[in-house]
């Protein structure tokens, strides 16, 4: 039974989680080594329950008993004794989760389940840093976490089928719908959505059209939500160029990143974060 959730890396993706995790009603702890990231997630916690109580989400008694659930803190090693499950979400660098994986093991109970946020790793990998391999398995989640509503949940060559389960539900606490599949490069989101992401670069790149256009012809042709260039902005040119990189090495060569994506990344247009990526956000709100 999981009452007690410890969401290790206060960042874009955990301080969603953690927030997601407080109104599903479990106690929640959100943890980062840098203290100024942990109040930076508090305010934007802060800002997300204000939000969904004025566009009538949750109540104000459910932001009060949630927020009264969450807690932050800096202190890891000695939250995560008390966890049931862990949920991951430090930077996408095999070195430093396996790190923290490492640190899981020794020092949370021997029952609690480590799920990692990965967007493209192996949760088999990442379960061979631990002694309880059968307890790992990735559990990805999609940003802006409170809005989206998939957790796509991976099983790694080990992993129960009690521990899949058990993510399941924890998954459906938090409101998610969710899809449980094996273990492959990219999994199925990060795989498709990378491949449309570099396939637009590639049409850029020869002069098929402009971003607008391109992006105007994916979103009412193909009914998609956010053309593969407002989306890239979104989810950081760096991050989508690690990704290819990544699937390039694993799938081959459907897979190379696109030349004028990698131009844009080295000229520092990283996107929304940096101000400037395929769209200049320098004179938007
Ligand atoms: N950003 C996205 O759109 C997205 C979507 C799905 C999955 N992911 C995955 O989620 C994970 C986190 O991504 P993010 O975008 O939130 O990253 P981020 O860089 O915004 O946040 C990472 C946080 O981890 C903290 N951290 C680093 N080392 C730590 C440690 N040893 N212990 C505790 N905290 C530590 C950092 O201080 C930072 O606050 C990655 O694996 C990424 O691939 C990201």
């Amino acid at each position: 039974m999981i009452n007690n959730i410890v969401v290790v890396g206060s960042g874009v993706m955990g301080r969603g989680i953690a927030y997601v995790a407080a109104v599903g009603g479990f106690h929640t702890t959100l943890v980062d080594i840098k203290e100024e990231q942990l109040r930076n997630a508090k305010h934007e916690i802060e800002a997300i329950f204000t939000k969904s109580v004025e566009r009538g989400k949750i109540s104000q008694e459910i932001r009060k008993d949630s927020s009264n659930r969450l807690n932050y803190s800096i202190e890891m090693e000695l939250v995560i004794k008390e966890a049931d499950l862990i949920i991951e979400a430090v930077p996408e660098k095999i070195e430093i989760k396996k790190n923290v994986f490492e640190t899981f093991d020794k020092k949370a109970p021997p029952s609690c389940i480590f799920a990692t946020n990965t967007s493209t790793m192996s949760p088999t990998e990442i379960g061979s840093f631990t002694s309880r391999p059968d307890k790992v398995i990735a559990m990805h989640f999609f940003n802006p976490v409170h809005k989206m509503k998939l957790v796509e949940i991976v099983r790694g060559l080990e992993t129960s089928e009690s521990t899949a389960e058990e993510i399941r539900n924890v998954a459906e606490k938090m409101g998610k719908e969710t899809v449980v599949v094996n273990e492959f490069p990219g999994f199925v989101t990060s795989r498709i959505s990378a491949l449309v992401g570099n396939e637009a670069f590639y049409m850029l790149q020869e002069g098929v059209g402009t971003p607008e256009e391109i992006d105007k012809a994916i979103k009412l042709g193909l009914n998609y939500p956010m053309g593969p260039f407002e989306l890239g902005d979104l989810v950081g040119l760096d991050v989508r160029l690690n990704n290819l990189k990544y699937l390039h090495e694993k799938l081959g060569e459907k897979y190379r990143p696109a030349p004028l994506l990698e131009k844009y990344v080295k000229a520092g247009r990283l996107g929304r974060k940096s101000g400037k990526g395929v769209y200049d956000y320098t004179n938007r709100d």
